[in-house]
């Protein structure tokens, strides 16, 4: 059985990055509810157990709770933050409500020897954000560190293997928040590791191969990191019974039919079957501005597109998708339950009856900077293992008004340039997204000695974590000068280029 640590998600905006930082030390870890019981635990034999912080009270009325159970059910314990309080309470310290939020960078003095702030010496630059604080700490414990405001800022029960912090060692601002970890791991709660994405390649090798035994599967490609990381995949586990459908639906990025050709055909063969659906997806665009409306067509279409092709090649057993253990995450609290729905956009959802699929998930336990390791060992180029994201709808929701063949061409070519460019600039790494919009107002404008009166192209760029927030790009102002030039002189019916210079929220980082 595989060595699991175990994330209990009392609320917090940092729970997927306990769990991400934990695996980076070599040891596979999952999240789950708060209120998972100790028996449901046992099945699962966790080697360690970490309750994460949380932006409710303890000492206020409903807050999450806990099966009390687990903290006497032998397994080795680290509260952060909420998750500490929790601790606190339940095993009878006391606590004390803040004052003020204490929120940023602090250094804890280390009290006494032992293995958990072991080789860290006594003075510990630390990240903490809280508000309420353990006062004293229950009976058994020990204080281990504490800081001018917090009297227990680490406690630790050696005898029972039950330790908190009030800091947070997952944040980057907590420097050595790895080591503290390390030491809980493997000092306090005896990991092994060797959690690795080559072991995480061949375990899924031999599911796929499990599962799937005789029988054939689809894939939807859609030109993404996480579609063609899980089809290389399956690729590597069952070669060609399975087949990658790349629907061209008109509304891609310059060259990117090209792209995808040339990867799966030349430099990476697998079962490839590009669908030209261009046509059809632009026949049905016609006429159409309003943004949802867009999307709904084109999912639509790509449906029907995706079914017809999935039967016209004599139909499949299995259905592969990109899902991502994030994915799971969310929809599993956006539902307040566990549940296997994800976001509909990830999905080829609404495949019809009978089209009976039973679906494979290969990445549904990873995230996505591990869904990029496994692409690189499965030797994916880097420029696709370090692709922007880029929306099902495509160039769609990036021109404003009727998308037609016209718009698109001119939309792909400025687009290019916006690309070709911005690359070249040292930032580009700490760019999320960079693309072009096609505007649909004309304006003035005087080339040689003519008037013109032409299309308006808008610049993005955006940096962001996880697409949910997002701040504009300072992008060097000769980056922007040299990428205005390029689109105006070089793509025709484009007469003027704007930035845009708004961060969501209030904006979005699509324009539709
Ligand atoms: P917004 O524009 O909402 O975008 O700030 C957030 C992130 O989601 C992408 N996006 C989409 N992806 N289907 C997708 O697959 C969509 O309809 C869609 N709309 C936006 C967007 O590119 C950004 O990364």
């Amino acid at each position: 059985m595989r060595e699991l640590v175990a994330v209990l998600d009392f609320g917090s905006q940092y729970a997927q990055l306990i769990a991400r930082r934990i695996r980076e030390c070599g040891v596979y870890c999952e999240i789950l509810p708060h209120d998972t019981t100790a028996r449901e635990l046992k099945k699962m034999a966790p080697k360690a157990l970490v309750l994460s912080g949380g932006p409710s009270s303890v000492m206020d009325e409903g807050h999450p709770a806990m099966d009390p159970e687990v903290l006497s059910s032998g397994i080795p314990v680290l509260g952060i933050c909420y998750g500490l309080q929790l601790m606190a309470k339940l095993l009878g310290g006391t606590l004390e409500r803040g004052r003020a939020r204490e929120y940023g960078p602090a250094y804890i003095d280390v009290v006494g020897d032992g293995e958990f702030f072991s080789r860290l010496g006594h003075k510990i630059d630390v990240w903490m954000s809280h508000g309420d604080h353990v006062a004293s700490a229950p009976a058994g414990f020990k204080v281990l560190a504490r800081t001018a405001t917090c009297p227990v800022a680490a406690m630790g029960d050696e005898g029972r293997r039950l330790y908190g912090v009030q800091f947070h060692p997952e944040v980057v601002h907590t420097p050595r928040g790895r080591e503290i970890l390390k030491n809980f791991l493997f000092g306090i709660a005896h990991c092994s590791g060797g959690w690795t994405m080559a072991g995480f390649i061949e375990e899924s090798v031999k599911n796929i191969r499990e599962t799937v035994g005789d029988g054939r599967v689809v894939c939807g490609l859609s030109g993404g990191v996480d579609s063609t990381v899980t089809a290389a995949l399956l690729h590597r586990a069952i070669g060609n019974r399975m087949t990658a459908i790349f629907v061209d639906n008109g509304v891609l990025r310059g060259g990117e039919v090209e792209e995808i050709r040339k990867l799966f055909i030349h430099d990476y063969p697998l079962n490839l079957d590009v669908v030209d659906a261009g046509a059809r997806f632009l026949d049905n665009l016609k006429g159409v501005i309003e943004p949802e409306q867009k999307r709904k067509i084109i999912g639509r279409t790509f449906i029907d597109v995706f079914s017809e092709e999935a039967r016209r090649i004599g139909g499949a057993d299995f259905l592969a998708q990109g899902t991502l253990y994030t994915d799971i995450i969310e929809s599993r609290s956006a539902k307040g339950g566990p549940s296997a729905t994800i976001k509909s956009h990830h999905n080829v959802g609404g495949l019809p009856e009978d089209l009976k699929f039973t679906l494979i998930e290969p990445l549904k336990e990873i995230f996505k900077d591990e869904v990029r390791v496994v692409g690189r060992e499965l030797g994916l180029p880097e420029s696709l293992v370090q692709r922007q994201p880029f929306p099902g709808p495509g160039l769609a929701v990036r021109i404003l008004g009727e998308v037609n063949a016209q718009n698109v061409a001119i939309l792909q070519q400025a687009d290019l340039r916006v690309q070709e460019e911005i690359r070249k600039w040292e930032g580009y790494p700490e760019v999320w997204q960079s693309f072009a919009v096609l505007l649909p107002v004309k304006s003035v404008g005087v080339m040689g000695d003519e008037r013109t009166y032409a299309n308006v192209i808008a610049v993005r760029a955006v940096s962001s974590q996880d697409g949910m927030t997002a701040d504009w790009v300072k992008v060097p102002y000769e980056v922007l000068a040299k990428i205005s030039t390029r689109i105006i002189n070089e793509v025709k019916g484009v007469n003027r280029v704007v930035y845009d210079i708004s961060s969501k929220p209030p904006s979005t980082i699509e324009w539709e």
